[in-house]
């Protein structure tokens, strides 16, 4: 059997996580492929990506992770999983993201990030979009230099912290934030996951992973496997780093190098989680399938020892 093996290989073999009051499976999905990306000649079949998020959760993913600003010009990542799955099973936690948003343009151009009390009218659109009553997770994303403009962090947990007690959402995460931004919203809320950019050979978040560890606080990186699909991220470099470590351990394992990737990342605490995107059902059943690999401590060791790109 390889890790190819999609019929007995689900997402409940890499562990549970509970964010908040809700226990997800570790590997998750991210949602921002399901329209094509914006700079993509033509957006995704519709059909397709439906088919995709009911495939994700047929094999037990129930933490999706999507935005209302995942659009492009005739396709929403929050319409397309309302289509897919209302009506919402109750173990399914959809985590959105607030705090930027976009023109109803399709360019990818960000519109000026919210202020505290414009974080209500961002809520209610993913609430909208989705056909939802209450969202489970919300994730402030956050940026550089951001408090000048338009707050601090802890200003914004608050604005999220009333509506939760006003029963919009049911928990508060943050999203590209240093460990004191981390430590800061922990002051204001309890944080129930941190969202950051995060993988083999991208560890700059280390402090910020270690402080989630010991605040029982989820890790949910993305872009945990991107860097090794050449050109999966439009203007990066394509990441050789480490490639041929990783490649023979894929073999070993029967398994792809994006796989292994994945693998490395669940492997990193039992309070790191994954959520590859992807708009392919053959991908999508790959990657829930790497959830199943077992790295052995000869494996970690050698990827551990890749030394990441300067
Ligand atoms: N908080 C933030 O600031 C932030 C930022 C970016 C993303 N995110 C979240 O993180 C999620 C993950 O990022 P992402 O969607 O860019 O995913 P990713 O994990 O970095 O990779 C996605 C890319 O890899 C390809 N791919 C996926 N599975 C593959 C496989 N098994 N083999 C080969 N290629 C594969 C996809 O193409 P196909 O679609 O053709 O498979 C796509 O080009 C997003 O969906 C989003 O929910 C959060």
């Amino acid at each position: 059997m390889t890790a190819y093996d999609t019929i007995t290989r689900t997402a409940a073999a890499a562990g549970t996580w509970t964010i908040g009051d809700q226990a997800v499976s570790r590997l998750g999905f991210g949602a921002m492929r399901l329209t094509g990306m914006p700079w993509d000649e033509r957006p995704r079949d519709r059909g397709a990506s439906i088919a995709v998020v009911r495939r994700a959760v047929e094999l037990g993913v129930n933490h999706i992770d999507t935005a209302a600003f995942y659009f492009v010009a005739t396709r929403s990542a929050n319409e397309i999983i309302g289509a897919a799955l209302t009506p919402f099973p109750d173990d399914v936690l959809i985590a959105t993201k607030v705090g930027p948003s976009r023109g109803r343009s399709s360019a990818f151009e960000f519109e000026p990030y919210a202020r505290p009390a414009q974080l209500r009218e961002q809520v209610e659109e993913n609430i909208r979009q989705l056909g939802v009553d209450a969202l489970g997770l919300v994730n402030l994303r956050w940026g550089s230099g951001l408090e000048k403009e338009v707050g601090s962090v802890a200003d914004h947990v608050g604005a999220l912290l009333e509506l939760r007690d006003a029963g919009l959402l049911r928990s508060i995460g943050v999203s590209n934030v240093s460990a004191d931004q981390l430590a800061e919203a922990n002051s204001i809320a309890p944080i129930a996951s941190v969202q950051n950019r995060y993988g083999l050979t991208e560890r700059a978040d280390n402090e910020v992973l270690a402080l989630a560890r010991a605040h029982g606080v989820a890790f949910v990186p993305f872009f945990s496997m991107g860097s090794a699909v050449p050109h999966a991220v439009p203007g990066g470099a394509a990441d050789v780093t480490g490639a041929s470590v990783v490649a023979d351990i894929a073999a070993a394992h029967g398994a792809t190098p994006t796989q292994i990737r994945l693998a490395w990342t669940l492997h990193q605490g039992e309070n790191v989680l994954a959520i590859p995107g992807t708009g392919d059902i053959r991908h999508l059943e790959e990657n829930i399938a790497a959830g199943s690999i077992r790295l052995t401590d000869g494996d970690l060791a050698a990827l551990d020892a890749i030394a990441p790109p300067a």
